[in-house]
């Protein structure tokens, strides 16, 4: 079809009507010029295809489809191939049910543990986030199905969704909250991009020129369409100005009659509207001619897979005394309500309906030696005596406890945030008084969020399963009785309180303004920056082998921040059984101008090694690696100086080092003043070259070589004192402290020199 050209023989009216959907899920379709329908759904780990009443909340069914791990846990596998493979399966799921996009992945950062959404977000870093959605979203348009990117930008939270303004300065938004949806469009081409709910910086996200325009299409080079989230649209013609093409849903035709009037009232180019259309069009027909509905959607084998990858994602926080995995034989008590019923996804629009549900208890039917009791209910926080009673007598008896605990549906749910960081108190209760009956007791957590852990001295073992998808329970038990070793690193850190996370102050906003004041300092950038004792690091988690690094190789000592530098380091399985270990690779900038995390997560690999099997991984670090987001240049820069490369096995825990000069060939710009101090000037090229002699015949000038001065008044003046004084004067200072030796007129041509020279 010659979009253009279709296009061009459609009345106003069409177009508008183009811009908004028919319903809930489906675009409009124009009959006489051959335009199709085409059908959107959620979500990011499955298919929430609703063929009847449809509703943004998951309320209403949707088909039976394979709930696959949420982003909460599939972050944590830090395994872009992983990814990949669940976006190839909702990719075969949407070409088998006829859904052109996919609405996901969600890749807002999370800014705080309490974001009712963050099961569905990946991470409180920007690059293991952008690394992992990236993955996901080439194996969903490697079937031919486009995704929606969302929520653009800057909505880490629930409360006053649809009217909190982010405040948000640019570098903290192109480091932290910004990389996703680069990495998204620059190197995953995603099709479309849901913007958020949240205004940016005052203004609307569905209707931010600056946003959907100049970053995402004129610096990113974005070539689909934006879609509104579901009622994001407040100012519909402003919007369609501002590069939002799509709006969804249905608006009744109210908005597209505002759009016709604007443009006959001449207060909105019809370009524009053009414009949106041919994106729209465009997009549904790469969809429609590679259409395959017939495509196997085989739900038995993504269940299978689905199993495997929970596993997987399984975080191992503690393990005393090697007390997993669980051996043949041994007894068990299995405990909660969560081992019958698992909670394994989130609530709201992403809430899958799963063909089957695996639980801890179906995987271990036909294993000797279980006994199980519920020990808690999810309807009320408070212990149940009787239930707990069960338990502590189930346990007497076995050789080991496993609770299965976590949060339950009313903790955390897309659409409101969460008020505190705990689980509810009856399980609190049921795992020290397990505990005290049994000291093998093991905890599963089942939670899309990091909780508080008052009660991990009462386990020896904690596994964070987070919510696994519909197969978490085989998962759990691949897991428990070590037929995965887990291979799971944390993608954020568990602080000790809620009250110690950065945006603690200010979370939730005052009103509707949400103000981002930690800056770039979200997660274990903040925490380690404090020193701050966290329950557990960022990139943290155990084995039941162990790993040694060794062999740190560099391919340069001293490299120009537009080389590459290839880092090479040995990995060795140093334990009995076979595992999996995330590499991790951190930059630290040892010396700044600006204020930096002390290091930053720049590559990461997962390796599967065999007792004693050796490998060596290989990263590649360019200039981004190094650089920070410089206002002034309005680009990323790097400051020249001595940079370490980190690998660590956790944010926390650096196992080898090694130091890397990187040069700048960037000279910031010089907007000098007679009011700039020398402290600035001195650290420019130009500056430093012009203002030499001067400077060299100030710096003793405080003090003075004047005989009038005496030796007393000088000892009382240390050199320190005395740079530092020349330091923080201004160059107009010159003029008042140089004995009038250099006139006003002759600082000013040295500073056209400096600047313009
Ligand atoms: C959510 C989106 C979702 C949309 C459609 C909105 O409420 O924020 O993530 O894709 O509904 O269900």
């Amino acid at each position: 079809m010659d979009i253009k050209q279709v296009i061009s023989q459609m009345t106003l009216e069409e177009k508008a009507s183009l811009l908004s959907g028919l319903d809930f899920w489906h675009t409009k379709p124009v009959e006489r010029l051959g335009i199709p329908s085409v059908m959107v759904s959620d979500g990011p780990h499955g298919l929430r295809k609703q063929d009847q009443t449809g509703d943004h909340l998951g309320i209403n069914d949707s088909i039976k489809a394979v709930c696959y791990p949420t982003a909460c846990a599939t972050a944590a596998s830090f395994d872009r191939d992983l990814l990949r493979q669940i976006g190839e399966g909702v990719g075969d799921a949407c070409q088998h049910e006829q859904v052109a996009v996919d609405l996901g992945p969600a890749v807002n950062i999370k800014r705080s543990p309490l974001c009712g959404r963050n099961f569905e977000y990946f991470s409180e870093d920007p690059y293991l986030t952008a690394q992992l959605s990236t993955s996901l979203i080439k194996g969903v348009q490697s079937r031919n199905i486009g995704v929606s990117v969302k929520h653009f930008a800057a909505n880490s939270q629930e409360h006053r969704r649809m009217s909190s303004d982010s405040v948000v300065d640019e570098r903290t938004l192109r480091e932290i909250y910004f990389p996703a949806f680069e990495s998204a469009v620059k190197e995953g081409k995603a099709w479309t991009v849901m913007c958020s709910y949240n205004r940016l910086n005052g203004e609307h996200a569905s209707q931010n020129r600056k946003l959907l325009t100049e970053v995402l299409r004129d610096e990113w080079g974005f070539d689909g369409y934006v879609v509104s989230d579901w009622g994001a649209v407040s100012d519909r013609p402003k919007g369609v100005h501002a590069g939002l093409d799509l709006e969804m849903p249905a608006s009744g035709g109210i908005n597209d009659r505002r759009v016709v009037e604007a443009v006959r009232a001449g207060q909105l180019d019809e370009k524009d509207v053009d414009l949106a259309v041919e994106r729209i069009l465009t997009i549904h027909q790469r969809y429609l001619d590679n259409a395959k509905p017939d495509t196997v959607w085989d739900k038995e084998a993504q269940h299978k897979q689905a199993r495997q990858m929970a596993a997987e994602c399984m975080v191992l926080l503690k393990n005393e005394d090697g007390i997993l995995p669980v051996k043949a034989g041994e007894t068990l008590a299995v405990i909660g309500k969560f081992a019958k019923e698992p909670r394994y996804q989130g609530g709201g629009s992403s809430h899958i309906n799963s063909f089957k549900v695996e639980s801890l208890l179906d995987a271990l039917e036909g294993v000797p030696g279980i006994t199980y009791a519920q020990g808690y209910d999810i309807v009320s926080e408070e212990p149940d005596e009787e239930l707990i009673a069960q338990a502590v007598e189930a346990a007497k008896d076995a050789q080991k406890a496993v609770i299965v605990a976590g949060l339950p549906d009313s903790f955390e749910s897309e659409g409101y945030d969460r008020s505190h960081m705990r689980i509810p108190n009856c399980q609190v209760e049921l795992i020290r008084r397990v505990a005290q009956v049994n000291p093998n007791t093991i905890v599963v957590l089942y939670n899309g969020s990091p909780v508080e852990m008052p009660w991990l001295d009462s386990a020896k073992a904690v596994v964070e399963a987070y919510l696994g998808g519909q197969a978490v329970g085989g998962a759990t038990k691949l897991v428990l009785f070590g037929d995965v070793n887990p291979c799971g690193k944390l993608p954020e850190s568990f602080p000790l309180r809620l009250e110690h996370n950065p945006s603690y102050l200010t979370y939730g906003g005052e009103g509707n303004t949400v103000v981002y004041n930690e800056g770039v300092f979200v997660g274990y950038r903040y925490y380690d920056r404090k020193q701050m004792d966290v329950l557990f690091p960022f990139g943290y988690g155990l084995s039941y082998t162990s790993f040694e690094y060794s062999n740190l190789t560099v391919s340069a000592d001293a490299i120009k921040d537009t080389d590459t530098l290839t880092v090479t380091v040995d990995v060795t399985n140093t334990g009995k059984v076979f595992g999996k270990e995330v590499v991790q690779l951190y930059v630290s900038d040892r010396e700044s101008t600006v204020f930096r995390p002390v290091r930053e997560l720049k590559g990461f690999e997962k390796v599967a090694l065999a007792p004693g099997e050796t490998k060596t991984v290989a990263f590649s670090l360019a200039k981004r690696a190094f650089a920070y987001w410089n206002e002034d240049l309005h680009d990323w820069h790097v400051e020249t100086g001595v940079f370490d490369i980190q690998i660590c096995r956790s944010s926390r825990d650096v196992a080898l080092s090694r130091a890397v000069t990187v040069e700048s060939t960037v000279e910031l710009p010089a907007h000098f003043t007679l009011d700039s101090i020398f402290m600035d000037l001195v650290k420019n090229k130009k500056a430093s070259q012009v203002l030499k002699p001067i400077f060299e015949a100030m710096s003793s000038s405080f003090v003075g070589n004047d005989e009038e001065v005496s030796d007393v008044a000088k000892s009382a003046i240390s050199d320190e004192m005395n740079a530092a004084m020349m330091l923080n004067m201004p160059l107009r200072g010159i003029i008042s402290f140089g004995g009038g030796q250099i006139s006003r007129e002759q600082l000013e041509a040295m500073l056209d020199t400096i600047n313009n020279g």
